[in-house]
């Protein structure tokens, strides 16, 4: 069996294939063939050494994966052989609010993840895919399909049909947060740096784009195409560059879920900002099984298909890499693995 080991902090260029040796299962262990990996901006982080937790050994990177179960160890019963899989991002946090046991370990993080041709996971973390649902489009939902999902639908303050949902760039999470909102009934705002993107975001159905170039003020764009109003959810995904501004961009009662930095973290919010409309700021990571569970459902009712920009073979893991860091793709990068 082989896999891609990195020891975080290695950089791109540390990304190795190794041959593993096929071990035993233990009492609610899971073997799986892996299909389809996707990536997500936190693999270039573990890559490059400045994700939240590290370790100091390689490890097998990436949380998001899909495949099909090959063999079950004693006590399994959740799932049978044949049955096809996407394993959750946080093994051990299966339902409700979060908690330290709950998120302690991640797949790619700070345990071994998805991007091998067999992985063994416990049962618990694993989710059975619709059967309409591809295994590269199930593998785009651990991470990013869950943190829209649970910025939008879960830790929102409450979206109604109609409502607006602003979101911040065209990578992984903002295009299925795009997607989920608009299947949903929900007015959307995206905005990027390009108006090429842009265009790909209207065909989507994306009712209203913003060039953040063009409009380096964007959160005024926000508030004129909202006669005001303002977004009742914000996927804060910027950071440092952009909290301000999606604070600024959402309406009185709204929620701005704080998913990402990728312009840095760092940077002060003045509460007075927050006062008189009463918003939220709401920290997301990730989610539970339970919301990979809704969302692939969602997904597979509502004929949503996730926007894949780019299929990569198992042999090109590091040329996926080097795309995901080029910032040029639209929605999610996938590496097709069997
Ligand atoms: N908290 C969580 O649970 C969680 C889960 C998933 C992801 N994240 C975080 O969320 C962020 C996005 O992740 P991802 O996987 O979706 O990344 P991604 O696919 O690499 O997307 C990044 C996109 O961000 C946009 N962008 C870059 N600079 C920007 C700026 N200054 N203002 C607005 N948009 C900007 C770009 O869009 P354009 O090319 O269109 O300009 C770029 O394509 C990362 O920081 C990641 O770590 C957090």
């Amino acid at each position: 069996m082989r896999a891609y080991q990195i020891l975080p902090g290695d950089g791109i260029e540390g990304l190795q294939c190794v041959d593993f040796p096929e071990r035993e299962l233990g009492i609610g262990e899971v073997r799986v063939r892996v299909h389809a990996v996707s990536l997500n901006y936190r693999d270039l982080m573990v890559a490059n050494g400045n994700y939240l937790v590290t370790v100091d050994d390689p490890i097998i990177p990436c949380s998001d994966g899909a495949g099909e179960v090959l063999a079950v160890g004693p006590g399994v019963s959740r799932v049978q052989v044949g049955d096809r899989v996407a394993a959750s991002f946080f093994p051990y946090w299966q339902d409700g609010p979060t908690g330290p046991d709950k998120i302690r370990h991640s797949l790619g993080g700070d345990i071994d993840g998805m991007l091998a041709e067999e992985v063994v996971l416990p049962e618990d973390a694993l989710v059975k895919i619709p059967p309409g649902m591809s295994f590269v489009d199930a593998s785009t939902m651990p991470c990013a399909g869950v943190t829209a999902w649970n910025a939008i639908f879960e830790s929102s303050n409450g979206i109604r049909p109609g409502d607006t949902v602003l979101l911040l760039g065209t990578g992984g999470v903002s295009v299925l947060g795009l997607q989920l909102a608009i299947a949903a009934g929900l007015k959307t705002i995206i905005t990027s740096s390009s108006d090429e993107k842009l265009q790909r975001a209207r065909e989507l159905g994306a009712h209203q784009t913003i060039n953040y170039r063009s409009f380096p003020e964007w959160q005024e764009e926000v508030l004129r195409l909202t006669h005001g109003a303002g977004a009742h959810v914000v996927l804060e995904v910027g950071g440092q560059g952009t909290v301000n501004r999606s604070v600024a961009s959402s309406a009185m009662g709204g929620s701005v879920a704080i998913i990402g930095g990728v312009s840095g973290f760092g940077g002060e919010v003045n509460p007075a900002t927050l006062l008189a409309g009463a918003k939220r700021i709401v920290g997301i990571f990730v989610g539970s099984r339970t919301m990979l569970e809704k969302v692939m459902r969602f997904a597979d009712t509502s004929g949503l298909q996730p926007v894949v920009d780019r299929v990569f073979t198992f042999d090109q893991a590091r040329e996926a890499y080097r795309h995901m860091e080029s910032g040029s793709h639209f929605g999610k990068v996938v590496i097709a693995v069997a």
